[in-house]
């Protein structure tokens, strides 16, 4: 066993003076960097680096000075003394990467060694970058003989790129904070830059969803993080929105608002449509435009545009669908009459929307019991109950994207068997009162021609032509 224990010992030895410090500190210039040494009576600093340098001494009563090297150009200004007694060292430079040593006494052995190693992060180019351009990030270390730390890098989503440069095509997601992460054994230093990508903050392809009783937002805006200033200093040309019809395709696209890029950023708009307005926000990036409630017409295809001085453009596709109720035959029903209620965006929904209908609390079909209710709803007999305002919901999971509107008039069966019978029951009356009328007429002529006939013979005839 001791054969074994033997060579792991030596072996360990090795790792521990290839480091060949007690501690390793990694240091950006500019940083503070804090050199803390064990509590002794008495304990001295000291830096070797191109000269061997006294720094500083302390004492266990709370005395403490400056040593002869601390003299030295540079040195004075930036090392203070921290509350428990270590030794800081501000905005450290070139000159004061090294190795520092803890000593009892002012020139003798080393207690404690501490390396201070030079890391250097840089970010090219450090202008807001468009999407598709070329990004360079680099981190390394200065490692003066010592041993060589990991370092990698993470992406604003965390991901790793096991790398300390990176060099890529940059894409909209790799927008944010990306941390270099220097590891050796369990110390860990993390140095964070930010990567400005210019670019629309939604999908590139978007579809909104409303009805004739809901408003309507075309939403656009820029990637958080990114600012006017910024834009303009990558040479924002002009931002408009342009919108293609439904209704008409294969015509011209209708440029609706242009964005004038002079000192006051204003929308214009071109007339194409009045009632859309854009938002308020615009100084904070947002280009959404809106209106009160949706219309047939407003369907389409609406593009945010940004076109830049160098030629490129980023673009973002918003379609507007509207959702609508279609009643067959019509909304005006009498009770028993059957019904046809579609609710649609004109074409089959995708899969993971669904639809929900409310119908009026009186209706017969109040118990639509599933969550998810067919586009088409065959009710054979409406009842009066059916009449009024049916709403129907589209849902994407728990979100309600949109709803839209439909009035029915159920007139009762009753009232028109009440119609029927007082129309037939006038017809009666009118039928009795023509055959009363004609009756009367046909008796009165009777009557006259009778007398006529008396008149003629105004002589009566002699008794006896009674008798025979
Ligand atoms: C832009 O404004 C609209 C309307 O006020 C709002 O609904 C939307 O959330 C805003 N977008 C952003 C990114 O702020
Ligand atoms: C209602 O829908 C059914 C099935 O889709 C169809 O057979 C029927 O003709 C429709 N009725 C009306 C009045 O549209």
């Amino acid at each position: 066993m001791k054969l074994l224990i033997q060579p792991i010992l030596i072996f360990i030895a090795v790792l521990i003076s290839t480091s060949g410090a007690d501690e390793v500190i990694y240091a950006q210039v500019g940083d503070t960097v804090t050199i803390s040494c064990p509590q002794k009576p008495y304990m001295y600093w000291a830096f070797q680096g191109r000269k061997n340098l006294n720094l500083a001494w302390i004492n266990h009563l709370g005395g403490k000075g400056l040593g002869d090297g601390a003299k030295e150009e540079g040195w004075i200004d930036k090392l203070t003394w921290s509350q428990h007694g270590s030794l800081v060292i501000s905005k450290i430079n070139h000159e004061n990467f090294g190795t520092y040593h803890c000593q009892l006494t002012s020139n003798g052995e080393s207690v404690t060694t501490i390396k201070v190693l030079k890391l250097d992060v840089s970010m090219k180019p450090s202008s807001p970058l468009l999407p598709w351009e070329s990004l360079s990030l680099s981190c390394s270390v200065d490692t003066q003989g010592d041993r060589r730390p990991n370092i990698h890098w993470l992406k604003p989503n965390k991901v790793i790129m096991h790398t300390g440069n990176v060099n890529k095509v940059v894409q909209s997601q790799e927008n944010g904070v990306w941390t270099c992460v220097v590891s050796n054994g369990g110390k860990v230093k993390e140095v964070t830059v930010l990567v400005t990508v210019v670019d629309f903050s939604l999908d590139p392809l978007h579809t909104q969803y409303t009805s004739e009783s809901m408003p309507l937002t075309i939403p656009c805006s820029f990637a958080p993080r990114v600012s006017w200033e910024q834009l303009k200093a990558r040479g924002v040309q002009e931002i408009y929105w342009q919108f293609f019809p439904k209704s008409s395709s294969g015509h011209e696209p209708q440029k609706l608002y242009v964005l004038s890029m002079e000192n006051t950023q204003m929308w214009n708009n071109t007339g194409k449509n009045k009632e859309l307005k854009p938002v308020p926000g615009l100084q904070s990036g947002n280009l959404s435009l809106t209106k009160k409630r949706g219309r047939m017409e407003d369907q389409g295809e609406y593009v945010c545009i940004m076109k830049f001085k160098n030629g490129a453009t980023l673009n973002r596709t918003v379609r507007v669908e509207m959702l609508r109720i279609i009643a067959s035959p019509r909304t005006d029903l009498v009770s028993g009459q059957p019904l046809n209620l579609t609710c649609s965006v004109g074409h089959p929904l995708p899969p993971d929307l669904h639809l929900q209908w409310s119908p009026p609390q009186r209706s017969s079909q109040s118990s639509l019991a599933s969550d998810h209710h067919p586009a088409n709803l065959i009710i054979p007999e409406v009842g009066t109950g059916d009449g009024g305002k049916w709403v129907c919901a589209l849902w994407q999971d728990k979100t309600k994207l949109t709803s839209a509107e439909i009035t029915l008039k159920i007139e009762p069966k009753l009232s028109v068997w009440m119609l029927v019978i007082i129309c037939s029951a006038a017809a009666s009356v009118f039928l009795i009162l023509t055959l009363v009328f004609i009756f009367c007429r046909r008796r009165q002529r009777k009557v006259r021609h009778l007398r006529h006939r008396l008149c003629q013979c105004k002589n009566p005839k002699p008794k006896g032509f009674y008798r025979t």
